[in-house]
């Protein structure tokens, strides 16, 4: 009898259009990907991933990338998600403006959107989700937690079995990197903040990494899917009252006191993100209503916890509740093609039909609060 024939997939179906708004360190990784190794994307994804447009500040950013002439290529975000035949905008640009209009627009004119801007979603994503249902279009946006570590499918999709009762995570690369070199180089927090600069780590405005404001961006996201919540970014507390670095925002005040006394308890100083859902003692202050504690806070924890194996710009994760006990997941949580790398799998799960990262894990609480479709763009 005749071996069975291999499987392959139909052959030509038509290409996945895409314009690429920002090239900052991850969208030149984007592009750089996109225009690599096309038959091997073109292979995973069933047709081929096609960069039609790209935004970007300055012509400078796009020396060397060998565009094919029939890029379109401009300055403006809008021009380029706007370009006829887009199937797909990927928006790398960070920041809430112009993002949360291309975003908006692009879901209202019916075309998919990846996104890394984990400040936009932590922002605006009840109204994103909302005018995302609205449209039916996919919204997607794997490469805004966790850097190249695949944590938002696995928390929405592949633990659809598992009650979350709590996250928590080391999700901020450069405080990472920073306490490490406090740590193990004997560096005081500013020289370790300009080494953490020098080596092209830290936000734009390094108090966004510093104060926790990013971590707490990412642990909403990580909450939306967990629990099926929206918080306000203001309700993730980031100033602790006791403990490494007590009275200041995420690991503003961690001194190398602090570290090395963690040290002789034999612990590390990480800047933890935790969520879970509230106790009943909480509930009961709130007059029953179920809901979600966060906080981004320095912590002590023991060096056999997974958080403390966190290094340099790595993240951890470790995802809590039955029946499975804990799911731990780690990997780079910065950098450039690590986490194009996210941003080409959801264009990838676009390929192939899939929804948007959330779908397997509704909304749970305050969907009434979404914003209408329509709504402030
Ligand atoms: N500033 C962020 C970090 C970049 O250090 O984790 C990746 O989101």
């Amino acid at each position: 009898m005749a071996p069975p024939a291999p499987a392959t997939r139909p052959a030509s179906r038509a290409p996945l259009r895409v314009a690429l708004l920002g090239v900052g360190t991850v969208g030149r990784a984007v592009a750089e990907a996109l225009l690599a190794d096309t038959d091997r994307l073109t292979a995973r994804a069933g047709r081929p991933l096609k960069l039609v447009a790209m935004a970007a500040r300055s012509r400078r950013r796009l020396d060397g990338l060998g565009l094919p002439p029939d890029v379109v290529l401009t300055d403006d975000p809008t021009a380029a998600a706007t370009v006829g035949g887009v199937d797909v905008v990927v928006e790398v640009l960070g920041g809430l403006e112009p993002a949360g209009s291309v975003v908006l627009d692009g879901i209202r004119a019916g075309r998919a959107v990846v996104t890394a801007n984990k400040h936009l979603l932590a922002a605006r994503g009840s109204e994103i989700e909302a005018a995302a249902l609205a449209s039916g279009t996919p919204v997607r946006f794997e490469a805004a937690v966790g850097g190249g570590t695949p944590v938002l499918r696995l928390l929405a999709a592949d633990l659809v079995g598992m009650h979350v009762e709590r996250i928590r995570g080391v999700v901020n690369g450069t405080t990472n990197w920073i306490l490490d070199r406090m740590e193990l180089d004997g560096l005081d927090g500013a020289a370790a903040l300009a080494a953490a600069q020098a080596a092209g780590y830290a936000e734009a405005d390094p108090s966004l990494d510093l104060d926790g404001v990013d971590a707490a961006d990412k642990l909403v996201i990580l909450s939306r899917l967990a629990f099926g919540v929206w918080l306000r970014p203001e309700e993730v507390q980031r100033v602790a009252p006791d403990g490494p670095g007590a009275g200041g925002p995420g690991i503003s005040a961690v001194s190398r006191a602090d570290i090395e006394a963690a040290a002789r308890r034999g612990r590390r100083v990480r800047l933890v993100a935790e969520a879970g859902r509230s106790t009943d003692r909480d509930r009961s202050e709130r007059g029953g209503e179920a809901g979600v504690e966060a906080s981004v806070l320095a912590r002590e924890v023991d060096r056999d916890d997974p958080l403390a194996s966190a290094s340099g710009v790595g993240n951890v994760i470790v995802i809590e509740g039955a029946p499975h006990g804990v799911v731990t997941v780690s990997g780079p949580g910065a950098g450039g093609p690590a986490t194009a790398a996210a941003v080409i799998a959801d264009l990838v799960a676009i390929a192939h039909g899939e929804g948007s990262t959330w779908d397997a894990s509704p909304l749970t609480h305050r969907a009434a609060e979404a914003a209408p479709v329509g709504a402030a763009g």
